[in-house]
């Protein structure tokens, strides 16, 4: 049984991070989606609701287990018994933050892989910053995320979109 974990902030989770989801499957029985709950950093969507979102998702699909952690994410993969972490890279951009990371977690367990897959193409620009972007001003969102995160950002930012200026 080869476990790898899936960790992010995943605020919200993207079509871009189900893509790496799915295609990790390919690999490994079973994958983590390990949702990261950091007090101290300000999300959209509180964790537990992000961790129920993702469930609902998701829903019963094999090999996929979502849970929440905190502390560090090598002990989390160990707790998991997991033997790889599944990281998605886009751009050169995410490459220095990917290499760090997945260094500082070599040197904390060297038993541990990070396997790095690309992006398919159609989500190389796709962030959840970017879909919180366009949410927040009302823009379509519908082919970024699924459909639920969909709703669950309109419903974060409808608020805003009422108090618009007119134009
Ligand atoms: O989706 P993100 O925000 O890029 O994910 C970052 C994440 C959750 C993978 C990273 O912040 C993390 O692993 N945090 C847990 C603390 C930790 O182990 N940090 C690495 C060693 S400093």
């Amino acid at each position: 049984m080869r476990i790898a974990v899936y960790p992010g902030s995943f605020d919200p989770f993207t079509n871009g991070h189900l893509d790496i989801l799915e295609r990790s499957l390919r690999l490994f029985d079973e994958i983590v989606v390990a949702v990261l709950v950091n007090p101290n950093k300000n999300c959209l969507i509180q964790s537990s609701d992000r961790v129920q979102l993702i469930k609902n998702v998701l829903g019963e699909r094999p090999g996929v287990r979502v849970e929440q952690f905190n502390g560090l994410l090598v002990d989390f993969c160990h707790k998991s018994n997991a033997v790889a972490v599944i990281r998605g890279l886009r751009a050169v951009s995410d490459y220095e933050y990917e290499v760090q990371l997945s260094t500082v977690n070599r040197q904390l367990a060297p038993d541990l892989e990070t396997v790095f897959m690309m992006s398919s193409p159609q989500y190389s620009f796709l962030s959840s910053s970017i879909v919180k972007e366009i949410a927040r001003y009302g823009g379509p969102i519908d082919n970024l995320v699924p459909a639920l995160v969909a709703e669950e950002l309109r419903k974060n930012f409808s608020a805003t979109w009422k108090v618009k200026t007119p134009a």
